[in-house]
């Protein structure tokens, strides 16, 4: 019984990666759509979290392998939220740019 959350998280990253990898082909995307296929494939998140948790569950004592494993991911979703903000910012302050016309004819 100890062992189901092992098992349902490995098995869950997996089901995940099913999907994400049948749509991993050009032709699937132009299928999709951008948009949509991108929204897809942001469950690859989930399953990271998922396979670092499998590991980090099948560790007895030891959990420094599976801790490094948590702390990349981290790392790399920090970094991803860090560019969703920078970006955000930077849609903001174009559009919120004054007009280049208005600001350049002074009269
Ligand atoms: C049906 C799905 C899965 C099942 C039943 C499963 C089962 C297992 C089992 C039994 C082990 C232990 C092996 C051992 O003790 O030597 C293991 C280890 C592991 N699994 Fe899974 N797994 C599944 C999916 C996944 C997925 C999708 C990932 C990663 C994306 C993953 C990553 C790992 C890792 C990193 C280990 C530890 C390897 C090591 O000790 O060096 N597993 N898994």
């Amino acid at each position: 019984m100890t062992k189901r959350p092992f098992i349902i998280s490995g098995f869950a990253a997996f089901l995940i990666l099913v999907p994400l990898a049948a749509t991993s082909t050009a032709a699937a995307v132009q299928r999709l759509g951008y948009a949509r296929w991108k929204k897809l494939q942001r469950f690859a998140y989930l399953a990271g979290a998922l396979a670092v948790l499998h590991f980090w569950l099948r560790v007895k004592k030891d959990v420094r392998e599976p801790a490094i494993y948590a702390s990349v991911l981290a790392a790399l979703l920090l970094a991803r939220v860090y560019v969703a903000w920078r970006d955000a910012r930077r849609r903001r302050i174009l559009r919120d740019r004054p007009e280049p016309d208005s600001a350049a004819s002074g009269r």
